[in-house]
């Protein structure tokens, strides 16, 4: 971009990235452009362009706020109140983990897997903000989906995350460790349960640690507790041709598998994310 000050929506910008990188920041510049876009309501095309010859004294203050957050290490999701995923944008807040590209694996997979499949019944495990659940329900047009979570404030947001997007999705409030979940029986149990071993908690970033939800984050003592579980309960949910996927911790591909193979599914695989890490984990209730 242009570092001549023609435009004094630029120059803002300009120098709250310069900000950032004083202070030791790892900037990706594209995250104050959003930051920008959210104060003033303008987009990159009008910065360019120079449409603003002055910059209202009140767009300056909002941006300032929002740098401020950013520069003390408030995730730019959380501060625009929006995350994307998988070519769609989310509502997030404090209630819910923010989507993470890797998380879309586990959606190109299902969707491959259950594209030819009149009417798929998918139910999603900890749905947070919703992303897979929604995701799924409108990539595979005829599916029936249902989500739950622990969390209201969860719940609430990815009730609005579902209208707004058009998805049909019914959420319920479960614990999934103690509760039963809504009958099926279902052609896929996806999850992405919480996964982060409370010993890992000191070297993880402030960013993830100091604003997303610890019960999104943390699996206590025991990284395996929510896989247990799920691997416990799924073949009894599942239809005989049904299908799993959880997304993993990648240093726990092999125990995860073995839970499965313990319950006696078939296919059961580690799969890798973009980076060559194990990512998620696959079974199959039949052998096909
Ligand atoms: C890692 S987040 C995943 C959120 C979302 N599916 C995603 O991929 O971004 C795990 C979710 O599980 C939920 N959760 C934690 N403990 C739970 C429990 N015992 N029963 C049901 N949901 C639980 C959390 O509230 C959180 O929304």
């Amino acid at each position: 971009m242009s570092s001549d000050f023609s435009s004094p929506l630029l120059k803002a910008l300009d120098d709250a990235v310069q900000r950032g990188r004083e202070l030791g920041m790892e900037v990706n510049k594209r995250e104050w452009e959003w930051l920008l876009e959210a104060a003033t309501g303008t987009q990159r095309i009008q910065w360019i362009l120079g449409t603003h010859e002055v910059l209202p004294t009140t767009w300056h203050a909002d941006f300032k706020d929002l740098v401020q957050r950013r520069l003390l290490g408030e995730p730019v999701q959380y501060i625009i109140g929006l995350g994307a995923f998988y070519g769609r944008d989310f509502e997030v807040g404090p209630d819910v983990l923010i989507p993470r590209p890797e998380t879309e694996l586990l959606v190109e997979w299902a969707v491959s897997a259950l594209k030819n499949r009149p009417n798929p019944k998918i139910i999603d495990l900890g749905t947070g903000s919703g992303c897979l659940a929604i995701t799924l329900a409108l990539e595979l047009n005829s599916s029936r989906v249902s989500a739950l979570d622990i969390s209201t404030g969860a719940l609430e947001v990815a009730g609005r995350n579902a209208s707004r997007l058009g998805a049909d999705v019914a959420f319920s409030k479960r614990d999934l460790l103690l509760e039963d979940v809504p009958a099926g029986p279902y052609d896929l149990v996806i999850s992405n349960p919480p996964y982060i071993p409370l010993s890992e908690k000191a070297t993880l970033q402030s960013e993830v640690v100091g604003y997303e939800p610890h019960v999104a984050l943390f699996a206590g003592s025991d990284p395996l507790l929510f896989y247990r579980r799920i691997a416990a309960i799924s073949r009894g949910m599942l239809s005989p041709s049904g299908l799993v996927c959880v997304e993993i911790h990648s240093d726990f591909g092999p125990d995860v598998c073995h839970l499965f193979e313990n319950q006696h599914f078939s296919n059961v695989a580690v799969q890798k994310d973009l980076a060559g890490l194990d990512r998620f984990v696959t079974a199959s209730v039949g052998v096909g």
